[in-house]
Parts: structure tokens; C-alpha cells; sequence
């Protein structure tokens, strides 16, 4: 019952800001056409540059400035006054300081206002109040609690940038340490009995090490995974599809598997985990292993699952073990300078056959990955072969080329010799 009356509160207290705070930003709206006018006053920023009591963190790269929305558009107030007084009065329509609890509310009044903030770009979300009412964040902060993230604390006041710009808070690079200010607080997250290692174990796993080490966007950062007005972890299902979004592959495997009637039994953070995915091996698919064999943590060597990850194994070793000689018989062949073009490709596919096996093996599939393993030990083979024939080529021409000098010494030898002769011969007739 509660809950459903702060949620109207809330919405009516939208709805009523909106209606009284339209002006506003129509206003704001207005003087955004005269701030292109050069002679354009703002004595909020006048004043408060010269005080020196710009507010903290402020940038002229700020969204709003540059959209003509300056202190007044936020806070209210008169920007045409020099007199303190009168420019930050209530006459005014200064509001000053939004309490925490007012922001989603503060912000909302030309965010939700879709009429309004269409006239900046035709297509614009206006949704994200909404949005942020059902995620952890905003279900908290109705109930009063002041701990959780408002607009503010994820967008900065003054510094609000779009996400494509990489001073923004929210651009891919920075979200993480926008998160973390508070996600990996350890007495403030101890409060809510939630871990607080997030921050840490993906700044460790292949996405983070991807974004944080060589600044790839293209990686999943947290609001890919919890959504970013709506910060709930996501429930088994959404999580494949939301992995899906990247990894196409393994997610139409996953789901065109024997296993997608169970879809929840088998989901991608079950044997990847979530914060902390690791770079995957195949020694997660060997029985034998047990430390890191992943299907054990739930099967039981010599159940259907037990020995679909045993066979996989075995036929993806088959072909990397294929794989591994004959890269070692390319490099024999490279020292040798012979001919190593066609080798190289045919290792090239085998290497390719294996990644696929290795997605494939999201079939849980034997016969699918089967069916590849014994196309790729065609293809290794067929380099192996074909490196050795480079390598007898070598030895022959290094054979042939020991005879030829042998028979050119005899040769010469010969020649030598008969030259002695007929030397000898010319002497003697002297
Ligand atoms: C002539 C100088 C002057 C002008 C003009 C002025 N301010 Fe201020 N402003 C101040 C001073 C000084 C303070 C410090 C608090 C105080 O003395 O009331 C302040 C405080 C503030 C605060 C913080 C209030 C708080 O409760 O801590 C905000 C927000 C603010 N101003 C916004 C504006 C806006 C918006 C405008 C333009 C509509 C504006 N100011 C115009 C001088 C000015
Ligand atoms: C996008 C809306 C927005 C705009 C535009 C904006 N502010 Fe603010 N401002 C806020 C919010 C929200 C807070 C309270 C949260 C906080 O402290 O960050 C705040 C806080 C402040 C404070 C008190 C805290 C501090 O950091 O000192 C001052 C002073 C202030 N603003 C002045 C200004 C002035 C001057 C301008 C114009 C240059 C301006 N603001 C433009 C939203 C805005
Ligand atoms: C938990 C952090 C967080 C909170 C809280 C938050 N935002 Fe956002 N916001 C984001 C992220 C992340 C993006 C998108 C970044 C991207 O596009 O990659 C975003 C995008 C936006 C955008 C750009 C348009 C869009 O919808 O993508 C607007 C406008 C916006 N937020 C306004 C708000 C308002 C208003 C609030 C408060 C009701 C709010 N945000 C609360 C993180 C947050
Ligand atoms: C007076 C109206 C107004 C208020 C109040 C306001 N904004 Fe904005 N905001 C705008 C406009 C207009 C734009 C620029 C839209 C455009 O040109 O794309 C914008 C842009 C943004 C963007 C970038 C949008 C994008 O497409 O990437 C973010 C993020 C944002 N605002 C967040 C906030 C937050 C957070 C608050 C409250 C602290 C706030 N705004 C308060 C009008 C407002
Ligand atoms: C200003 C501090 C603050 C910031 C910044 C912040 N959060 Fe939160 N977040 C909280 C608090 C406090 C809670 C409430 C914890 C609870 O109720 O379990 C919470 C809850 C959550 C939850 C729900 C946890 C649960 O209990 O199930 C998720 C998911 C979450 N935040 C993700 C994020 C993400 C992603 C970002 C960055 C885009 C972010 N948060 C930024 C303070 C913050
Ligand atoms: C690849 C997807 C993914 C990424 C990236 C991700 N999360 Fe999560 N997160 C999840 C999933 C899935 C859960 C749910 C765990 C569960 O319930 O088993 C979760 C749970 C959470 C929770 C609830 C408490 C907990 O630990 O279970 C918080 C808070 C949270 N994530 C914050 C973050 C922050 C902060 C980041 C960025 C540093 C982040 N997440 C990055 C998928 C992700
Ligand atoms: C926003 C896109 C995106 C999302 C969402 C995403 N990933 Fe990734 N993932 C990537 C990219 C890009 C890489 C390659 C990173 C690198 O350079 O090593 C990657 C790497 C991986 C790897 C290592 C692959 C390898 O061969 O090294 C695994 C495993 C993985 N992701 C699993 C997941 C899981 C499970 C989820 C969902 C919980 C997920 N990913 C969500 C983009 C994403
Ligand atoms: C039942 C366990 C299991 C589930 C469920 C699972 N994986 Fe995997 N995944 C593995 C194993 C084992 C490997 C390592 C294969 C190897 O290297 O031999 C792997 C490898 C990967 C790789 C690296 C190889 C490649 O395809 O590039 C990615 C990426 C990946 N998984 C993503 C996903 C995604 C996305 C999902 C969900 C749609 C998912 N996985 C579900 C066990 C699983
Ligand atoms: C988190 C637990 C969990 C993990 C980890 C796991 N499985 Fe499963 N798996 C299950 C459950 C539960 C079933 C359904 C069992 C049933 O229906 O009898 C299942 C069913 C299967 C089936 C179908 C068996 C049948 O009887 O129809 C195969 C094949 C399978 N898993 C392979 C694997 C492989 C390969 C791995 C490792 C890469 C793996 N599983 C990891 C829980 C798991």
C-alpha cells in the first residue's frame, strides 16, 4: 500500500512541478534562440564568476549551457538582474537547491516534457523519470532513502555531457567509476547486505580488462548488462539475451540447443558468472580436470552432461593437438626459405574450424561439433602433409646440390690432372 501511494505521489509531484515550472522552460527555451545574440546578459554567471563562486565541477562544455540553458534554466530566477536580491528571489521564480529527493523531479520538468524537449531534436527519449522510478534507484529514493543514485549522481550537475562525449560521466569508459563511487563503498553497501566487489571483479574479467586496459567501448560496461534508468541486476533469462546482443552466435546456438525448453537451467552466467567472466578454456570442458570443469560444478561423470563435455573435449583437442605439430612443422619450413603460402593457409583454417568449434560447443551439441572437429583434422592434416613435403623438397635439393658439388670437385680434379699431363708431355718433347 505504501509503496503504491509514493508511486503516485511521486507521478502527481511530476506532473504538478511540470505544470507549474513550464514557463520556465519555455522561458529557458527562448533565451536559448537569444544566447546565439552576443550581447546576450547572464548575470547568474556574471556574478557568480566574479564572486568566484562557480558551483564545483563546472564545465562550458555542460549540455545545457551550450543549449542556451544556463543557471536560470535549472534553478530559476532572473538572469537579466544585477541585483542579487532580486535575480535569486521567489518573485523571480528562483527555486534554488533541489533537495535530493526532488531532482528525478527537477530535471524531469523539461525531461519528461516531450512537446518541449522536441524542440531541441525531433526525436528525443522523454522517458527516463519513468524509467527510473522502477529500478532499484528510484523505488528507494521515493521511500526516502538518500543513500541510492538520482539524476545527479550519475550525470553530475554542471558537467552533463552527452554519453558520446568522453568527458561525460556516462560515456562507456567513465561508467564504471561512475558506479563505483558508491558500488564499491563497503560500509555504505554493508548497510543493504549487498557485495560491494563488483567494481573490482569486472575491472578483472575480459570486459573490463577489454574497456579499462585498451579502451574498447565495444564491451559490455555496467549499464549494458542493468539497463541505464532502470538498475536492477537482470534475472537469468534477460541476462542471455542481453549477452546475446554481442555474442549472436553463442546466444543462437544456446537457444536453438536441446536445452532451450530449460532455457533457465543453462544461461550464460551459470558457467561465465557475470562481474568476473574469464577468458574461457577448454579445460573447462574436461571431466578429467575437475578444478576448473564447469559442467561438474552441476553433472556427475558419466551423466548425459558429463559426457557430451567429455566428448566435445576430446574432439577439440584432437584438432588443436593437429593444430599445434603443424605450426611447428610451418616454422620448420619457414627457415628453410621454402614455399610456406599454402601451409600457412590451410593452419589459418584450422584455426578458424577451432574457434567455431568452440562457439559451437554452445549447441551442447556432440554431433554438431563432431562434425566440425573431423572437417578441421582434414584440414590440419592436409598442412601437415603438405609441410612435410616442403621439408623432404629441402633435404633432396640440399642432397642434389652435395652431389653436384662432389662431381664438379672431380671434375675439376680431373681437369687438373689432365692439364699435368699434357704438361708433362709438352716438357718432355722439349
Ligand atoms: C550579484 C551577484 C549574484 C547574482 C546576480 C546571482 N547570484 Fe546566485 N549567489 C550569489 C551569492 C553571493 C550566493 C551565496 C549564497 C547567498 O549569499 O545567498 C549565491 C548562491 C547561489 C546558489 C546556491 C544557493 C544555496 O542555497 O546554497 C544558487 C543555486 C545560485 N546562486 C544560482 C543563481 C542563479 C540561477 C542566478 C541567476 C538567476 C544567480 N544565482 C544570480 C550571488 C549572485
Ligand atoms: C541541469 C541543471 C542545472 C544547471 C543548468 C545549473 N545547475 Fe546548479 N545545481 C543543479 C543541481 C541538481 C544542484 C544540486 C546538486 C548538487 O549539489 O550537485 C546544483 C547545485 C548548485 C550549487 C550549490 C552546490 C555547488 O556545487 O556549489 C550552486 C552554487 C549552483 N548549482 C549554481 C549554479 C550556477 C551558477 C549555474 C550556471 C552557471 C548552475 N548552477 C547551473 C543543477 C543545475
Ligand atoms: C545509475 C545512473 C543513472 C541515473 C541515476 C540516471 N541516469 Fe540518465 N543515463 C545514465 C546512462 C548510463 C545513460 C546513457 C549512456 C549511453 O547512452 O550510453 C543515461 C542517459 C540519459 C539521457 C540521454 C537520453 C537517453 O535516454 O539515453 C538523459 C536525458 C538522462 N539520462 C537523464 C536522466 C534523468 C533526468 C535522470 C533522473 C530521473 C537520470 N538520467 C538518472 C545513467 C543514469
Ligand atoms: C530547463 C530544461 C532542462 C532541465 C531542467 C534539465 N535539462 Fe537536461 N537537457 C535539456 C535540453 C534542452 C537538452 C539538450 C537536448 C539536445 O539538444 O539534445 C538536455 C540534455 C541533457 C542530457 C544529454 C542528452 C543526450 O541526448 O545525450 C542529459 C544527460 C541531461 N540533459 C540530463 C539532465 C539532468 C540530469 C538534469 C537535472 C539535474 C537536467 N538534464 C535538467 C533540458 C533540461
Ligand atoms: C550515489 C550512489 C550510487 C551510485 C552512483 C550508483 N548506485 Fe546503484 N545503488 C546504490 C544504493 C544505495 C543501492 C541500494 C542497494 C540495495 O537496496 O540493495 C543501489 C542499488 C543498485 C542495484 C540493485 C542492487 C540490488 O539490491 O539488487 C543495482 C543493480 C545498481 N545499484 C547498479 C548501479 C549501476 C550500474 C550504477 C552506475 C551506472 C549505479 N548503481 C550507481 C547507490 C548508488
Ligand atoms: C555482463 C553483464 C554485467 C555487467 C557488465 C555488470 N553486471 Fe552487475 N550484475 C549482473 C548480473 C547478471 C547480476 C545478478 C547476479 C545474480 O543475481 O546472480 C548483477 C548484479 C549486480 C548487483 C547486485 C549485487 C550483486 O553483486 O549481486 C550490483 C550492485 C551490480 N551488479 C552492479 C554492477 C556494477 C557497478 C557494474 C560495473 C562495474 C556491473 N554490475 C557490471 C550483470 C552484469
Ligand atoms: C556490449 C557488448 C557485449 C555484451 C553485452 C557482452 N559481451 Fe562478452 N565480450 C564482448 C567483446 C567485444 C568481447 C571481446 C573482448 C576482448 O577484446 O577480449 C567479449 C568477450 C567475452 C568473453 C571472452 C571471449 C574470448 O574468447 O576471450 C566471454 C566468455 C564473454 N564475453 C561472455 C559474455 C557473457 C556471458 C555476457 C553476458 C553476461 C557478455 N559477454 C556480454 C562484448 C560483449
Ligand atoms: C553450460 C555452460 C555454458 C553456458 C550455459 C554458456 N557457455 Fe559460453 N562457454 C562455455 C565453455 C565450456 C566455453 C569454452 C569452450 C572452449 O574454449 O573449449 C565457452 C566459451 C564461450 C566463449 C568464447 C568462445 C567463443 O565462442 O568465442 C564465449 C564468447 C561464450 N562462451 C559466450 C557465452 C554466451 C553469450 C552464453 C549465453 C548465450 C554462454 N556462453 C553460455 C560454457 C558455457
Ligand atoms: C548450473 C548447473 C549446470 C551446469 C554448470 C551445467 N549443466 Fe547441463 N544441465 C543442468 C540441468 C539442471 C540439466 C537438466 C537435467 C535434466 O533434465 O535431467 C542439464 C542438462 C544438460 C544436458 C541434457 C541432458 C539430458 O538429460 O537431456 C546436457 C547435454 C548438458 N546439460 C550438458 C552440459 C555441459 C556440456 C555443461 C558444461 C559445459 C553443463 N551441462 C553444465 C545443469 C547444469
Amino acid at each position: 500500500m505504501k509503496k503504491t501511494y509514493q508511486t503516485h505521489f511521486n507521478e502527481l509531484r511530476v506532473t504538478v512541478v511540470s505544470i507549474i515550472l513550464l514557463p520556465f522552460c519555455l522561458a529557458a527555451q527562448d533565451k536559448g534562440a537569444k544566447s546565439s545574440d552576443s550581447n546576450t546578459i547572464n548575470t547568474c554567471v556574471e556574478c557568480h564568476e566574479t564572486l568566484e563562486m562557480m558551483p564545483e565541477g563546472y564545465s562550458a562544455g555542460d549540455i545545457h549551457q551550450k543549449s542556451g540553458i544556463s543557471c536560470s534554466g535549472c534553478h530559476g530566477g532572473d538572469p537579466t538582474n544585477y541585483d542579487k536580491d532580486e535575480s535569486m528571489s521567489k518573485k523571480a521564480g528562483y527555486i534554488g537547491l533541489p533537495k535530493r529527493q526532488d531532482i528525478p523531479a527537477f530535471c524531469g520538468r523539461c525531461h519528461s516534457h516531450i512537446d518541449f524537449m522536441r524542440t531541441f531534436r525531433p526525436r528525443i527519449a522523454t522517458d527516463q523519470v519513468d524509467q527510473y522510478y522502477q529500478s532499484v534507484h528510484g523505488k528507494k529514493l521515493a521511500q526516502g532513502d538518500k543513500n541510492v543514485a538520482e539524476c545527479a549522481s550519475c550525470h553530475s550537475s554542471h558537467a552533463i555531457m552527452p554519453a558520446d562525449d568522453p568527458r561525460s560521466t556516462t560515456h562507456a569508459l567513465n561508467i564504471p567509476k561512475t558506479c563505483k563511487q558508491c558500488h564499491s563503498n563497503g560500509k555504505l553497501m554493508d548497510q543493504y547486505g549487498i557485495p560491494h566487489d563488483q567494481y573490482d571483479k569486472y575491472a578483472a574479467s575480459v570486459h573490463g580488462k577489454a574497456l579499462l586496459e585498451k579502451k574498447d567501448t565495444g564491451v559490455a560496461t555496467c549499464n549494458d548488462c542493468h539497463g541505464n534508468h532502470a538498475a536492477t541486476p537482470p534475472d537469468a533469462e534477460s541476462v542471455s539475451n542481453i549477452c546475446g546482443t554481442c555474442h549472436l552466435n553463442n546466444m543462437n546456438l544456446f537457444k536453438s540447443s536441446q536445452m532451450a525448453a530449460d532455457f533457465d537451467i543453462h544461461s550464460c552466467q551459470e558457467c561465465h558468472g557475470n562481474h568476473d567472466i574469464q577468458k574461457p578454456t577448454d579445460q573447462m570442458l574436461n571431466t578429467a580436470s575437475n578444478e576448473e570443469a564447469i559442467c561438474l560444478e552441476c553433472h556427475t561423470a558419466g551423466d548425459e552432461g558429463a559426457s557430451t563435455a567429455n566428448t566435445m573435449y576430446q574432439d577439440i583437442q584432437g584438432v588443436d593437438s593437429l593444430y599445434a605439430l603443424a605450426k611447428t612443422k610451418l616454422t620448420a619450413s619457414k627457415t628453410s626459405g621454402m614455399n610456406f603460402s599454402e601451409i600457412d593457409y590451410q593452419i589459418q583454417q584450422t584455426r578458424q574450424n577451432l574457434i567455431q568449434m568452440r562457439t559451437l560447443i554452445h549447441s551442447f551439441d556432440t554431433s554438431q561439433v563432431n562434425a566440425k572437429s573431423v572437417e578441421g583434422i582434414k584440414i590440419a592434416r592436409e598442412a601437415i602433409h603438405l609441410a612435410d613435403l616442403e621439408i623432404q623438397e629441402y633435404h633432396n635439393r640440399r642432397w642434389g646440390f652435395g652431389v653436384s658439388v662432389i662431381a664438379l670437385v672431380i671434375l675439376a680434379l680431373a681437369v687438373y690432372l689432365k692439364i699435368r699431363e699434357r704438361n708433362e708431355l709438352v716438357k718432355n718433347s722439349r
